[in-house]
C-alpha cells in the first residue's frame, strides 16, 4: 500500500489530507508538524495506527534534514509514494508591490519555496522516493501571473511572489528529477479558497470538498502531467 508524506499536517489542508488518507488503514502517512510542542490532538484524532508524527520545520534546512533521516528509520526501507509539500504561510497578506518587507520576502521564500526544495533535495539524498513517486508542491492562484493580472486590485504580493517561485521550482523539478526517478510527476496545485486559518474571512471552500479533489487529481496523474499546475477539480492553470 502507498506511503504518503504530507508537510504541515497539524491543521488546516495538511491536517485534511491526514484524514482522507487514515481512512484506509493500510496507507502509511509520515504525517510532520513545524515543533512536536505544537498542539497535535487534532492531528493525533484523525491518524490511523499507520501514521507516523515527525518534526519538520520547513523553514530550517537543518530541520528538513534531521526530518528525513528520521524518515528513513521509520520507514526501513518502504519508499515515499506521495510527497506532498503542503506546508506554507501567507504572514503579511496586506503588502503591496510598494510595501514589501525584504526580511518578510526571504522569509515567505524559505518557507514556501527553500522548504519544498530542500525536503525533495533530501529525500533524494537518502533515496527515499519512489521511482514512480507523484510530487505536489502546494500553490496558489495568487502564484499565478494570468490570475493575478485579473485581480484587482491585486492582493498578496508577498504571498504570491513566494508562490510564483514554488511554481518555477515545480518546472525544474519535474526536468531535474527525470534523471533520478523514471516515472516521476511532479505537479503544483491550487487548493482553491478553502476555510482554514490561512483562508480566513470569506473562504468558499470546504477542506474536505478541496482535498478530496486533490487526491482524485494525484491519483489519476498521467505521464504528460508532469511539471503543468492543477486545480483541485484537476484542471490546468495558466502560469
Ligand atoms: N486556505 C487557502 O485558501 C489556501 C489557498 C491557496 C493555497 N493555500 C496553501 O495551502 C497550504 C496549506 O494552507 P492552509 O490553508 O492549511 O494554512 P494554515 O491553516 O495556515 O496551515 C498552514 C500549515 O503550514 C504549517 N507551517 C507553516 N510554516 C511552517 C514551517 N516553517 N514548518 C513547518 N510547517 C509550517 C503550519 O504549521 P504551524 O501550525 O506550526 O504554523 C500549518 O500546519 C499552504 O501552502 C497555503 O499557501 C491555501
Amino acid at each position: 500500500m502507498p506511503v504518503y508524506c504530507i508537510t504541515g499536517a497539524n491543521r488546516g489542508l495538511g491536517l485534511e489530507f491526514v484524514r482522507q488518507l487514515a481512512k484506509t488503514p493500510d496507507n502509511t502517512i509520515i504525517a510532520t508538524t513545524r515543533s512536536m510542542s505544537s498542539d497535535l490532538d487534532d492531528l493525533k484524532a484523525v491518524s490511523s495506527s499507520n501514521t507516523h508524527i515527525l518534526e519538520c520545520d520547513t523553514g530550517d534546512p537543518s530541520s528538513i534534514e534531521s526530518f528525513t533521516s528520521e524518515t528513513k528509520k521509520v520507514l526501513s526501507g518502504k519508499k515515499v509514494d506521495f510527497l506532498l509539500n503542503n506546508a506554507g504561510v501567507n504572514s503579511v497578506p496586506t503588502q503591496n508591490s510598494l510595501s514589501i518587507g525584504p526580511e518578510d520576502l526571504q522569509r515567505e521564500i524559505s518557507i514556501n519555496v527553500i522548504g519544498p526544495a530542500k525536503t525533495v533535495e533530501s529525500f533524494i539524498a537518502q533515496d527515499l522516493l519512489a521511482q514512480n513517486a507523484r510530487i505536489m508542491n502546494m500553490s496558489s492562484g495568487l502564484g499565478s501571473m494570468s490570475v493575478n493580472l485579473s485581480i484587482n486590485p491585486r492582493k498578496c504580493a508577498t504571498y504570491g511572489i513566494s508562490k510564483a517561485g514554488l511554481n518555477m521550482l515545480t518546472v525544474h523539478q519535474s526536468g531535474d528529477l527525470k534523471g533520478k526517478l523514471s516515472d516521476v510527476i511532479v505537479i503544483c496545485m491550487d487548493p482553491g479558497w478553502v476555510k482554514t486559518r490561512m483562508g480566513g474571512e470569506g473562504a468558499v471552500l470546504e477542506p474536505e470538498v478541496s482535498i478530496g479533489g486533490m487526491l482524485k487529481v494525484l491519483h489519476g496523474l498521467k505521464d504528460g502531467d508532469n511539471g503543468k499546475f492543477f486545480t483541485y477539480t484537476g484542471e490546468e492553470v495558466k502560469w
